[in-house]
């Protein structure tokens, strides 16, 4: 059965004018990122606006860096002792080292992964993204998160969903408010995929933060980037999770989740992180 054939699809079109037009004037969350990681794909809006978080947050590079180590080791996992071989990873981010066709590759080559984001600046790099091994596969949707429809109808031509896929969110789904429900969204990409598939989720976390913090990083945001930042509280973040059964250690924040020897435990990142396997 592919996306668009399952019964249980729910459909969230949103209008293009909601996906960031490629403005250097103002920051953007890629790039924001990119600076973040230490990466060169940013502009003088972007660096101004970590430099103004970094105020308010002194540990967001630290958060950013678990984060992307979090995504690094969730896809190891769903690879080498889940046994997954088809990804779809979605607010995929700049193209830096590690990302998910390499790490899952590195384990098994024939894996498969869809990637999207709806920022311009990501799909002016994607053709570093299409670096597939041989047996492999990588393919790239230019697409809002909130268009489920067109991400499962594209998604099919890569993925089969008659077999287990590990969903990817990774820092992403922060960018979603409220009021375009992000946990329907979550659910209608959990719909199309079978049991025993996955998701890995690591979303920014209200309750790691203390609330003026919150409110001033808010502020910040709103100032300076086109986009949001809905940090959600850890019940929140595991209301993404229904109808998962969560893998050890559970819902922890990024930096706790199966923590390698050597990885700074002295530091607190603010962002929760889970994975889970559909039951
Ligand atoms: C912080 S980066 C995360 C990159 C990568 N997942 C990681 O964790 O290393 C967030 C990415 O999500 C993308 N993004 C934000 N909102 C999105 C949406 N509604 N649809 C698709 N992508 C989105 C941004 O453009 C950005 O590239």
């Amino acid at each position: 059965m592919t996306g668009e054939e399952s019964p249980a699809l729910r459909e969230h079109v949103v209008s293009k004018a909601s996906r960031p037009v490629f403005d250097t004037s103002v920051a953007h969350q890629a790039r924001v990122y990119d600076y973040l990681l230490g990466g060169k794909d940013n502009y003088a809006a972007d660096r101004a606006a970590v430099e103004a978080y970094l105020k308010v947050d002194p540990d967001l590079t630290f958060s950013a860096r678990a984060n992307r180590a979090f995504l690094g080791r969730a896809v190891r996992y769903l690879a080498a002792e889940a046994g997954i071989r088809q990804f779809l990873d979605i607010g995929t981010g700049i193209p830096t080292a590690g990302n998910t066709h390499q790490v899952a590759q590195a384990v098994a080559p024939e894996s498969r992964v869809m990637y999207v984001d709806y920022d311009p600046i990501v799909l002016a790099h994607a053709r570093a993204l299409l670096t597939s091994s041989e047996e492999g596969a990588t393919e790239y949707i230019d697409s809002d998160l909130r268009d489920t429809s067109t991400i499962l109808t594209q998604a099919a031509s890569l993925l089969d969903f008659t077999r287990p896929v590990a969903v990817t969110l990774v820092s992403v789904l922060h960018a979603i408010p409220d009021s375009d429900d992000p946990h329907t969204i979550v659910a209608t990409l959990m719909d199309a995929v079978p049991s025993g598939s996955y998701l890995a989720i690591s979303h920014l976390g209200t309750d790691l933060l203390d609330p003026d913090r919150q409110q001033e990083l808010e502020n910040v945001t709103g100032r300076m980037s086109q986009q949001q930042y809905a940090y959600r509280t850890r019940d929140q973040v595991a209301g993404f999770f229904e109808g998962t059964d969560l893998v050890e250690p559970g819902l922890v924040r990024v930096e706790q989740w199966r923590a390698e020897p050597g990885d700074d435990s002295t530091r607190r990142s603010s962002v929760w992180c889970a994975v889970g396997r559909k039951r």
